[in-house]
């Protein structure tokens, strides 16, 4: 008796329960087909347009006081000396790659003054030489290392000449 009482309380439960689960899953779904809606994607949409907007973090005299002048030096300073190991050359290859892909950003911002293609020019001198010497760094070539730091160094020199107050 008790068992057969159990069993059908057993059941009602899982009718109630399965109710239930159904009855919840009804306005999930709805929800689910709303995020779907056109409305919905259209607005997740203009959030990646937004993100898609970047802005400088300051002005350009931080920039590159922030980022080139101190990996530039660091690069120098790391090229003194044929570097000895695979760690002294790693140094090598950080900093050429980040002068040369800060370069690609650095080129999307021409001061007020600055001519967009000339701005532009001289951001990829030190964009493309800074490349080969993360390549030459990677070949362990000393001596390409060197002439190409020269290189694009004058990528620097150039754009100051023309734009720097
Ligand atoms: C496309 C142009 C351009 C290139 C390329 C460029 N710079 Fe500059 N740089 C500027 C401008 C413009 C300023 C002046 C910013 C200001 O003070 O408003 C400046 C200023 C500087 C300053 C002075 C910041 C300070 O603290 O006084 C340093 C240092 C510097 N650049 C380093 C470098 C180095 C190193 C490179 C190359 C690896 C380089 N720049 C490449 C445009 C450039």
């Amino acid at each position: 008796m008790k068992s057969r009482y159990s069993r059908i309380f057993g059941l009602l439960f899982l009718a109630a329960f399965g109710g239930v689960s159904i009855a919840t899953s009804i306005p999930a779904r709805t929800v689910e087909a709303e995020s779907n809606s056109p409305a919905a994607s259209e607005e997740s949409s203009a959030a990646f347009v937004f993100q898609d907007e970047f802005e400088p973090v300051d002005n350009m005299h931080h920039f590159m006081e922030y980022v080139y002048e101190p990996v530039y030096k660091e690069l120098k300073e790391s090229l003194k000396l044929e570097p000895a190991d695979k760690k002294a050359w790693a140094k090598v290859k950080s900093g050429s790659m980040i002068l040369a892909e800060a370069s690609s950003l650095l080129a999307k911002r021409p001061s007020e003054k600055a001519d967009g293609k000339k701005w532009s020019e001289f951001s990829a001198i030190v964009n493309l030489n800074g490349a080969k010497l993360f390549h030459a760094a990677r070949a362990k070539d000393y001596g390409k290392a060197q002439s190409l730091f020269k290189e694009m160094s004058t990528g620097c020199a150039k754009c100051h000449e023309a734009y720097k107050k």
